[in-house]
């Protein structure tokens, strides 16, 4: 495509130039910003498929060259090299941390992992049955009546290390109380993952021994999760935090809009699909050609995605990682064997090459979290731990941000026009 050099619309007998923006790898955008002062109209772009909400400078992602990266670097190398904790402190503040800020960042993310003693109570009244994950949430938004508002720089940076600290002791707790177990303080000598693994698996009468690999593949995947540009929870933390609510409440509104299964969930309809394939005996070839058959409504889950059309990297990380764990674990994975089968067939098959249909993240991440024990409805939980560090990194851009203004789009009424009220014996 050739490089745009200027926008004009022509609406009516008015002409407008809307000025361009171009970012750092030379996507643009056109500024729409006076169309309605100017012409009365409205753009209208329903799901902003194809709207900018905002100039940011953290995360980049080319769909049609398979590229993500965070702050520049790619996520490939993050994964491979970085700790869950480094890649955070890059999100938060824009470089790598040098040896002493990671040390510090370190320390004070592993102190500050205790809840408040009053959320014990705040749990048990709770029903068990509920899921974990309006749980989180609501913990997150009863953090504002826990710890003061983030209104001075000092007090901020403290609200955001109580959130990256507390939230796997919440997440956590909220599975302990499902199972009606006892629930397991955090250890502070133990990294991120470790500890979120011991929380999650340690019982007053047995201890939890942590096995290095399983938590450094844990810390990959919150690496890989950590951000994702404007995504639907990304976008909803942003227009919540616009209105000048506090972090918290911003990232109480982001774990709810997380929640949804067109978002959140997918991993966890993975998981179903494999069952299912296993239960009922299908082979995975009849199964893909079940997902290609329109009339079946069925669809190859993991596979495609709205924004990647080439390869998905972070499933080409897991893919790995996957591997790793289950050899690790030493367990027979039919659900593995059966993902790997799906994946042969479907990148061989005309039908996926031709729509571009290749894994995504959520292909393998449930594997991986089933293979070590996590529950089905923790997945999202656990996308919310590594989302946690990108949400609040685009929090905080918005807040810093002096073309912000208060989230409000507009819309094109469909309803009745203006007529009178009338009492009830005429209606
Ligand atoms: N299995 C079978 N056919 C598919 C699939 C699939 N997984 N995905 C897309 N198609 C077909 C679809 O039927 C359509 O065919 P046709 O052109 O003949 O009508 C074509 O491919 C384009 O589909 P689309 O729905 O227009 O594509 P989209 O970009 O709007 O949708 C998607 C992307 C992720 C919603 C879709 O690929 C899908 O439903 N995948 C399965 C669910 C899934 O894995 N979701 C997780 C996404 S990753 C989450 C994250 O990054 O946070």
């Amino acid at each position: 495509m050739n490089k745009i050099e200027h926008a004009h619309l022509k609406a009516g007998d008015q002409n407008l130039d809307l000025p361009l923006s171009t970012g750092t790898e030379n996507e643009m955008g056109a500024d729409i910003s006076k169309l309605r002062s100017t012409t009365g109209l409205i753009t209208f772009d329903p799901g902003y498929g194809n709207t900018g909400s905002c100039k940011s400078n953290i995360t980049f992602i080319d769909g049609d060259k398979g590229i993500l990266s965070y702050r520049g670097y790619p996520i490939e190398q993050l994964a491979e090299q970085s700790s869950f904790l480094e890649t955070s402190w890059l999100l938060l503040n824009g470089e790598l941390p040098n040896q002493s800020q990671l040390k510090e960042f370190t320390h004070q993310v592993t102190t500050h992992t205790m809840l408040h003693e009053n959320f014990r109570g705040f749990l048990n009244s709770l029903p068990k049955s509920g899921h974990p994950m309006p749980m989180t949430a609501a913990m997150v938004s009863a953090f504002s009546a826990f710890y003061p508002e983030p209104e001075s720089p000092r007090v901020l940076q403290e609200t955001v290390i109580r959130l990256i600290s507390k939230y796997p002791t919440l997440a956590a707790w909220a599975y302990k109380h499902s199972v009606g177990q006892p629930l397991i303080y955090p250890r502070n000598d133990l990294s991120y993952s470790e500890n979120f693994l011991h929380m999650m698996f340690a019982t007053p009468c047995e201890d939890y021994e942590v096995d290095p690999v399983i938590a450094r593949v844990l810390d990959q995947l919150l690496i890989l999760h950590a951000d994702h540009e404007q995504n639907c929870s990304t976008s909803t933390v942003r227009l919540v935090g616009s209105s000048q609510a506090n972090l918290f409440a911003s990232i109480s509104a982001g774990l709810s809009a997380l929640w949804g299964p067109l978002h959140g969930g997918a991993n966890q309809k993975v998981i179903e699909m494999l069952d299912a394939i296993s239960e009922m005996g299908y082979t995975a070839q009849e199964f893909v050609d079940r997902a290609k058959d329109k009339k079946s409504q069925v669809r190859l889950m993991g596979f495609g995605h709205r924004v990647y059309k080439n390869f998905d990297p972070r499933a080409k990380v897991l893919k790995k990682a996957c591997q790793d764990v289950v050899e690790r674990l030493g367990i027979s994975n039919r659900q593995l064997e059966i993902a790997m089968e799906l994946e042969e067939i479907a990148l061989n098959d005309e039908y996926f090459i031709e729509r571009n249909l290749y894994p995504n993240v959520d292909f393998y991440s449930g594997v991986i979290y089933r293979s070590i024990g996590i529950p089905v409805n923790m997945f999202t939980v656990m996308f919310a731990m590594g989302r946690m560090s990108g949400w609040i990194a685009q929090w905080m851009e918005m807040r810093n941000d002096p073309d912000t203004r208060i989230g409000r789009p507009r819309q094109i009424y469909t309803g009745q026009t203006q007529r009178d009220w009338a009492p009830l014996d005429q209606r």
